[in-house]
């Protein structure tokens, strides 16, 4: 007992427990201590505290504490020991005593120890048949695709024989049972044999981990028509989404290099290590999912997105980027700089250094994300522009640096044409608001093109206003007004006049909570929208036909400046087919009435 003690005080001390613990879940400076939302319990504040110092931890609210061993005991739900593995590990401390721990098996083990073994000896046989006569089309196969032998022991690669069935005899004369090779999903059954699904295939090896085989890629030789790669199917050891191809590996390497690659294929990984670099793993085509973020959260140190060059990697890196900043994982994006290949292709096609060359090249995400949405976005329209600055908004809110801010809406303004006053203000109305609203919906109300419309904007607003209050405004609408011009607006008053076909008169909460219930695509906007009105204190007006008729004098007088010919280019832009219909119409009934 006495050796575990000093074993256990041992890795306690080479334990930073803030390090420990913020490999798990993110935590706040707090003067001389850390906080954190307590995972223990439903915290909504953060009311868990991180003593460097004592090297504890302590949650007031729910009273969970203790050392960083049994901070992850408990956040992993796993025994003592391995926890104290799990704390040495993440410290960068070694120590013979705990390889001797090794033994220990983790409770879910029993059941997946005949996987285990089972893809143990098929993944030497796979090895072996590699190197036969009928496995030349293997080694081929990898010649042509530069992965010398170096590679194929580092990664475990073989080949399956095209005799499909031999493989399924050989590991049932193993001893592995038929339940076993259908658990770890490589039999099938044609014309009554077992058959390997992957015959014929060059094999790679997927490993968790732990470095133990759970699975297997299985590439086409060549180009056929064939799908390109068949990947073992969800069983008791292989989940894709919890899987970073090369973790293993990468783990180690990446503590010391002090950052991780991530690509999209193993290919990739293997690119990465012929030029000297370990600490990469891939996604194997998947998008990044909360599990992929807690293993990269456990190394604690920077994520380095490096999918490829085509659009689609560039847009899951937009996502994935997201998700990391969200969980407050360090990132950065390897810039594609106009390539659209994958970093396999790109050693093939320009060597060595140009790889090299190209993974150091790397933004952060903001940069990233204004090269990417220049790029793919023409940003013409009004609703483009809203679009990228709902895109901007929360990692623009992310940014506490003033100076980085500034540069960003400088950016932002010039990609936008938006003035950067419109821009900040946006953003301080968000940071602000946002406990009470959605970003989008204060995004989507954000207009600051409107200003030519303004004049406009402001009669039909009070229009509406007061076809909020009484049903003489409703009446005058229906009779005399074609439809306000603003798309909101006219929702709104459309709503309302259907509401009055069915209803007596109204109130306002009575108004609202139809709307709320209504199914409405954008009932959110519409109940922002009405809320404002009714609240806002800028309508001291009485309504009377004379106030009724002079909004109607003034919306209508704008409109006719409005609809003159290159308005009506503008107010075409970024709508919908049936609103541009709508407006071409009411355009040309305009033009003929004109010449009568
Ligand atoms: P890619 O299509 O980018 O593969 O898919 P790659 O790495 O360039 O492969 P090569 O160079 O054509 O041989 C990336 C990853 O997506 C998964 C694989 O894990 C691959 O590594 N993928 C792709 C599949 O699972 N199935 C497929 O049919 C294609
Ligand atoms: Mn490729």
């Amino acid at each position: 007992m006495a050796f575990e003690e000093s074993l256990i005080n041992d890795v306690l001390d080479h334990a930073d427990i803030v390090q420990v613990v913020s490999s798990f879940i993110p935590v706040i400076k707090k003067g001389k201590n850390y906080v954190s939302k307590c995972p223990f319990h439903d915290d909504t504040n953060p009311s868990m505290s991180i003593s460097p110092e004592r090297k504890m931890f302590k949650c007031f609210v729910c009273g969970t504490g203790g050392s960083a061993i049994s901070f992850v005991q408990k956040y992993l739900h796993i025994p003592f020991i391995e926890a104290m593995k799990k704390v040495a590990d993440i410290s960068g401390y070694h120590d013979e005593r705990l390889d001797k721990k090794q033994t220990f098996v983790k409770p879910e083990d029993p059941e997946k120890m005949p996987l285990l073994k089972c893809l143990k000896d098929l993944t030497l046989y796979y090895q072996y048949a590699l190197n036969t006569s009928e496995g030349k089309e293997g080694l081929e196969y990898f010649k042509t695709r530069n992965l010398d032998h170096a590679i194929q022991e580092k990664f475990l690669l073989g080949y399956s024989l095209k005799d499909g069935q031999a493989t399924c005899q050989f590991l049932m004369a193993k001893g592995h049972s038929v339940k076993t090779l259908e658990d770890v999903g490589i039999a099938t059954l044609v014309n009554g044999n077992y058959t390997d699904k992957n015959q014929g295939r060059a094999i790679f090896p997927i490993c968790d981990s732990e470095g133990r085989v759970v699975g297997y890629s299985a590439r086409r030789i060549g180009d056929g028509p064939e799908t390109k790669y068949i990947n073992s199917p969800e069983t008791l050891l292989f989940h894709k989404s919890s899987i970073l191809y090369n973790y293993h590996i990468a783990k180690e390497k990446a503590r010391i290099a002090n950052c991780i690659y991530v690509c999209e294929g193993f290919m990739d990984v293997f690119a990465l290590s012929k030029i000297g670099i370990d600490n990469a793993v891939a996604l194997m085509g998947t998008a990044l999912s909360s599990e992929h973020i807690a293993m990269l959260r456990m190394l604690n140190v920077e994520v380095r997105l490096c999918l490829d060059g085509d659009l689609p990697g560039q847009t899951a890196m937009m996502k994935a980027s997201k998700m990391l900043q969200e969980a407050q994982i360090p990132c950065m994006i390897v810039d594609n700089q106009g390539d659209t290949e994958d970093p396999d292709e790109i050693l093939k096609s320009k060597g060595p250094d140009a790889l090299r060359f190209y993974i150091q090249k790397l933004l952060n995400r903001v940069d990233f994300a204004l090269k990417y949405f220049k790029r793919s976005n023409p940003l013409k329209t009004a609703e483009q522009k809203r679009q990228l600055i709902s895109e901007f908004v929360p990692i623009l809110l992310g940014i506490r640096d003033q100076l980085d801010l500034d540069n960003y809406l400088h950016q932002l303004s010039s990609v936008t044409g938006y003035d950067i006053d419109s821009l900040r203000s946006l953003l301080k109305q968000v940071r602000n608001e946002q406990a009470t609203k959605k970003p989008e919906d204060i995004i989507r109300s954000f207009h600051p093109e409107r200003k030519v419309l303004r004049r406009l904007e402001m009669a039909e607003r009070e229009f509406l206003y007061q076809m909020l209050q009484n049903k003489e405004a409703i009446s005058f609408y229906e009779d005399k007004l074609a439809g306000f011009y603003d798309e909101t607006y006219r929702q709104v008053a459309n709503y309302l006049v259907d509401y009055m076909q069915k209803h007596e008169g109204f109130e306002p909460v009575d108004l609202l909570a139809s709307i709320e219930m209504s199914d409405l695509e954008n009932k959110d906007l519409l109940v922002n929208e009405v809320t404002t009105l009714y609240l806002e204190k800028t309508h001291p007006q009485k309504c009377d036909q004379q106030l009724l008729n002079n909004l109607l004098e003034a919306i209508n007088g704008e409109k006719e400046r409005i609809f003159e010919k290159d308005m009506l280019e503008r107010s075409l832009e970024g709508k919908s087919q049936l609103e541009q219909a709508r407006i071409l119409a009411e355009y040309n009934r305009r033009k003929a009435k004109k010449k009568i």
